[in-house]
């Protein structure tokens, strides 16, 4: 039993995870309710999660989400969704209650009302914090390159050995309306296989999503690769072959529990608690042990 996030502030949802594994729930329920904690806190939609997210480039917070199932490879995802702040749990009944795998933009706003979520107006999404910014963004014209592509990204093994991935996320600040990015992607976001493990990815989707990185680490694992190489090969070779220097960090969890993070990123600085980390810091909560935050160096 075992689970993983992407930076610090996915903590709270391992925590969850951690809980929810330890009393036999399943790592899919385990996960949906973790990352639903962090989507759903006004305060980490800095890190561009959920609920306080910033919008895009004409105001509206546009949010993508994707959950995959590796005991059978079912898939659901979410993408450019308005006026919902659990992207994952829409992302869910794509993947159990439509016969399909991925739903975008306005047919994804009246699939997730005729599930039953209850839609908001797009200013209750955002934060004063985030309006303010957007207020700032339209006088200055900030190119989006300048901004950060936090992302959420949880896998969780279960009691059954059944992995789960998930990822949220709202895309990077002011981006373009419609633009979607990696998370939701299978393969490149996430990927999860019971044969091997799972994998996810945070960083530039708009770059990561071209070396499938999730699958790649997966595939690696299923080949024989343990967990931290496969992690270190597939960032390596986005490093050299991308050339020019981006945001990129993995992590992955075999069927042992073991875990492993690779990461192009020399620091991160928390823009909620004024911290700096030398490297990609991640959650990790292992059987037996405490969770805890983790950093690791860049490759
Ligand atoms: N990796 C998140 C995004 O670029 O949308």
């Amino acid at each position: 039993m075992a689970c993983i996030g992407t930076w610090t502030f996915s903590l709270a949802a391992i925590n969850s995870c951690a809980d929810q594994i330890q009393s036999n729930h399943t790592s899919l329920d385990s996960l949906i309710q973790g990352v639903n904690v962090i989507e759903e806190d006004p305060s980490t939609g800095v890190y561009l999660v959920g609920r306080g997210s910033y919008p895009n480039a004409e105001g509206t917070v546009q949010l993508d989400a994707a959950v995959m199932d590796g005991e059978n490879l079912h898939f659901g995802s979410v993408c450019t969704l308005e006026g919902y702040s659990k992207p994952i749990s829409v992302a869910r009944c794509v993947m159990e209650k439509s016969k399909h795998s991925m739903i975008v933009g306005s047919g994804a706003c009246k699939f997730a009302h005729d599930m039953g979520f209850v839609a908001e107006p797009n200013d209750s999404l955002m934060t004063e914090e985030t309006r303010m910014a957007y207020e700032k963004y339209k006088l200055s014209s900030q190119s989006v390159d300048q901004v950060v592509h936090d992302t959420l990204a949880v896998l969780c093994l279960d009691k059954m050995g059944n992995v789960t991935a998930g990822v949220s996320t709202s895309g990077p600040p002011f981006k373009t309306p419609g633009r979607v990015g990696d998370s939701p992607l299978p393969g490149c976001g996430l990927y999860a296989d019971n044969m091997a493990g799972a994998a996810a990815v945070t960083g530039d989707g708009d770059i990561m999503m071209r070396y499938c990185p999730s699958y790649h680490i997966v595939r690696l694992m299923r080949e024989g690769a343990g967990v931290q190489d496969a992690c270190d090969k597939v960032v390596t070779e986005m490093k050299e072959r991308h050339g020019a220097p981006f945001e990129a960090a993995v992590i992955a969890l075999n069927m042992k529990g073991e875990v492993g993070a690779s990461s192009l990123l020399k620091e991160w600085i928390d823009v909620r608690n004024k911290k700096v980390y030398n490297g990609f810091p991640y959650s990790v909560w292992q059987l037996g042990k405490t969770p805890t935050i983790q950093i690791q160096q860049y490759l």
